[in-house]
């Protein structure tokens, strides 16, 4: 075997290595903008969802303003987020790690409810806006789910709970 052949196999040996790393690079990209895009709901997806909710929430004893959050609730948010925020076939749990206080604070509830919410995290469709709610109302819905979520170990940091100290 020559000199230049025994090169030329070093180089395709190289090419072959970086091919690998670039595949290695793009797989990463990929795995990470995966993270990005909540795509760790699919799990959930409204495939699954059957008739009840679709988590099963268990409920702690309310402060007065949870409850009463829990009536605008069932009145403005339960038809598609379920009777306790367990979710429905018609909109997802919001007692879910997706909603806990640090990935969507307390303001991205009332965006979503003034403004509406178009589908990202799952596949139930748009959050049209959901009109009637003052800015008081609003604040004991979220005391409400965030008390949920609170019992149901969504999360575990009281400063979770600021919607109820009013
Ligand atoms: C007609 C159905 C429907 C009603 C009524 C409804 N929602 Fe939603 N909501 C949805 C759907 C569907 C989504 C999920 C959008 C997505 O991420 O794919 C959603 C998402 C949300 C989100 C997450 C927004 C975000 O930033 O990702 C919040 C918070 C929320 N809803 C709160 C409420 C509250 C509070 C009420 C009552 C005042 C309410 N919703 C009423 C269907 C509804």
């Amino acid at each position: 075997m020559g000199r230049q052949s025994e090169i030329d196999r070093r180089e395709a040996g190289n090419r072959l290595h970086m091919g690998r790393r670039r595949a290695l690079a793009a797989v990463l990209v990929a795995v990470f903008l995966a993270g990005c895009s909540g795509d760790e709901a699919d799990e959930y997806s409204a495939a699954d969802t059957s008739a009840g909710q679709t988590v099963s929430v268990s409920v702690p004893d309310l402060s007065d303003v949870a409850r009463q959050g829990g009536e605008l609730f069932t009145a403005n948010c339960s038809e598609c987020h379920g009777p306790t925020a367990g979710g429905s076939s018609q909109g997802p749990p919001l007692v879910h790690e997706i909603y806990e206080p640090g990935h969507h604070a307390d303001f991205s509830f009332v965006r979503a409810v003034e403004t509406g919410s178009p589908q990202h995290h799952w596949n139930f469709g748009d959050m049209e806006p959901v009109p009637g709610l003052s800015p008081e109302d609003l604040n004991k819905v979220i005391c409400y789910v965030r008390e949920l979520q609170y019992a149901n170990g969504i999360f575990t940091a009281p400063a979770g709970l600021a919607a109820c100290e009013v």
